[in-house]
């Protein structure tokens, strides 16, 4: 099951929700190319394109995010910055793993489609409805 944007990730910074949500919008368009990829509604190319396209976006997306995010920690002298900051890293470092290993190869594997669309938007939920919402806590 996808998890959607709600409520109950609004951390009431305005910015950094605005952000949380872009991630959502651009989640979308991911599943929707995935979904055409396994209907072979389109030409695989496009669908191939649009998802290495979406890669991209993340990678630059978490990267701005993050660092955004971590400019906030640090001018509210926040108590866990670093324990924030590593959570991050580790995770970029997947995303960007799993970015690799999908343009490596010229198969659309769609396994690694399947998990990489669960697996980045639960890592991403979870970190805002545990980790984020602790900054909110906090402010
Ligand atoms: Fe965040
Ligand atoms: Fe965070």
């Amino acid at each position: 099951m996808t998890v959607n944007w709600n409520q109950g990730l609004e951390l009431g910074i305005k910015k950094i929700d605005q952000q949380h949500r872009a991630f959502f919008e651009e989640r979308d368009k991911f599943v929707t190319a995935c979904t055409q990829l396994l209907k072979k509604e389109r030409d695989s190319e496009i669908n191939r394109e649009k998802i290495a396209e979406v890669f991209y976006f993340l990678t630059d997306y978490f990267k701005t995010h993050f660092s955004d995010e971590e400019q906030l920690l640090q001018e509210k002298e926040y108590s866990y910055y670093e324990e924030h900051k590593q959570r991050h890293q580790k995770f970029i470092k997947e995303v960007q793993q799993i970015k690799y290993e999908f343009l490596q190869t010229d198969e659309i594997n769609i396994e690694l489609v399947h998990q990489l669309k669960d697996k980045i938007t639960n890592w991403f939920v979870n970190h805002i409805a545990k980790e984020d919402k602790k900054i909110a806590n906090h402010l």
